[in-house]
């Protein structure tokens, strides 16, 4: 397993290759040298004699997030993560729809147990959040439970429990999403009472459990044409830090043109990562509390014509892949497989490949990286990735590492 640890920016100038990349990239990178396939507890240390000792870059602040997905454990044991990542969710737990207790199941019990160990023992330890909730979770439960004092009491009581008990750092709420006014009021409560009882649970002397959210890529919003706005007041008080969705703009639901799911900037709408977390810094809540999104996925489109492949190219349905969605360890398999074409486009701050009436919208290095380094000009306390498993040999999470890291120098 290729460790990205990324130790010090400058040292990277001395010690690396240089990797021609087909013309149309115009581009060269420079690589890591120390991936070991072979030897999945190699222990990075600094080459003999090239200079001075370096001092170990600081994670101080930064968060460098990613998400594991508990169902692909086996194939994605703790062990295996690499120190790129300075804080792990756990993905996910769910609500008894009646008790709104955590539900853990005896696989999450086997993984639970020794997820955290695990990732405090590494040579840069992360930290450990328990992310409830998520993208296939029923919303309505969230919306019931955080509607009432009582169910509320019963959800913060439990998740603080299982937290403990499974040595958690932190908790990490995944309502996708809050659907009305009311919604958005209740959520309110739900993160006042629940710091309340966090900060009165650390004074028997742990630390405080975090408390972390995900939402909406901005803060206010249509959807199915009701209008939301989170309660940014609130979330600024009590929310330690927010994963901000910076993904899934466009996708399967609107197959008219080829389109960008993840882009930075787009000049002709609002729908952008750029307008997202600028418009929660306007709505108040401080930039340092901000972690971007980052999807190691594509989304893919059937082309009407193969030689009109652009961005905004007219298309007749979903590509490759299951539907429309592709992770990018097997865009790089497929880009392979078909010699297709990978363009960065500079404009949107995205990436694309297409072969035949196949088209692929996603983020490849260049676009990680600018993204990042977009995040961090922004002041944002880091970036997060969606998810662990996506990735083709880690290369886009110490990209993304990399990027943060060289930023700041
Ligand atoms: C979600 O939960 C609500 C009530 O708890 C239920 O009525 C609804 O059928 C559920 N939806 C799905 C998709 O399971
Ligand atoms: C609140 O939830 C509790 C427990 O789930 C339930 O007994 C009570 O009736 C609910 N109250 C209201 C006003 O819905
Ligand atoms: C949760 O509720 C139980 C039972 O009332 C109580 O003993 C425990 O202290 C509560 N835990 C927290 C963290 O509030
Ligand atoms: C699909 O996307 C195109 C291009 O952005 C837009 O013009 C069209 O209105 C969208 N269609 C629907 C049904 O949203
Ligand atoms: C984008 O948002 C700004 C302010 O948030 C608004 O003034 C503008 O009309 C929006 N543009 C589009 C294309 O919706
Ligand atoms: C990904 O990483 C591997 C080795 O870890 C390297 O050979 C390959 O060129 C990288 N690919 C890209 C697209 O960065």
């Amino acid at each position: 397993m290729a460790r990205c640890r990324v130790l010090v920016p400058l040292l990277w100038s001395m010690i690396f290759i240089v990797h021609a990349f087909p013309t149309f990239l115009a581009s060269t990178y420079s690589y890591n040298t120390l991936d070991d396939e072979s030897n999945s507890d190699y222990i990075w240390s600094p080459p003999l004699a090239t200079g001075p000792a370096p001092a170990p870059t600081p994670l101080s602040g930064a968060i460098k997030g990613g998400y594991w997905p508990s169902w692909k454990a086996e194939a994605l044991p703790p062990s295996t993560i690499p120190t790129c990542f300075s804080h792990l969710f756990y993905a996910f737990l769910g609500l008894d729809t009646s008790s709104y207790q955590l539900g853990v199941t005896q696989h999450d019990d086997q993984w639970m147990k020794s997820f955290t160990n695990t990732l405090h023992a590494k040579q840069l330890p992360a930290k450990t959040f328990l992310s409830i909730g998520g993208g296939n979770s029923n919303a309505s439960t969230f919306s019931t439970m955080a509607s009432n004092a009582t169910s509320r009491a019963a959800f913060i009581n439990s998740s603080i429990e299982v937290a403990r008990k499974y040595n958690f750092d932190g908790l990490d709420l995944g309502w996708e999403f809050p659907n009305t006014k009311e919604d958005m009021s209740s959520l309110s409560l739900l993160f006042e009472e629940w710091y309340n009882a966090i900060e009165y649970e650390s004074l028997s002397g742990q630390p405080r459990l975090l408390l972390a959210a995900g939402v909406y890529f901005a803060p206010s919003f249509f959807l199915s044409d009701v209008y939301r706005e989170y309660p940014t007041d609130a979330i600024s008080k009590y929310v330690d830090f927010l994963n901000v969705m910076c993904f899934d703009y466009h996708g399967k639901w609107n197959t008219s043109v080829t389109a960008e799911h993840a882009l930075l900037y787009d000049k002709s709408t609002n729908i952008s990562t750029s307008y997202g977390i600028s418009s929660w810094i306007e709505a108040g809540v401080p930039a340092e509390k901000l972690v971007m999104g980052l999807p190691l996925y594509g989304r893919t489109w059937q082309l009407l014509d193969p030689e009109v492949h652009g961005i905004g190219a007219p298309a007749v349905g979903v590509g490759p892949g299951e539907d429309g969605f592709m992770p990018y360890i097997d865009i790089i398999d497929f880009n392979s497989a078909n010699a297709a074409p990978e363009v960065y486009d500079e404009e949107t701050v995205s990436t694309y490949s297409y072969s035949g009436t196949n088209w692929i919208g996603y983020d490849g290095v260049k676009s990680i990286r600018e993204k990042v380094k977009f995040a961090n000009d922004q002041g944002l306390a880091g970036y997060f990735i969606w998810s662990l498993g996506y990735d083709n040999n880690w290369n886009l999470s110490t990209e993304a590492s990399r990027a943060w890291d060289s930023n700041n120098n």
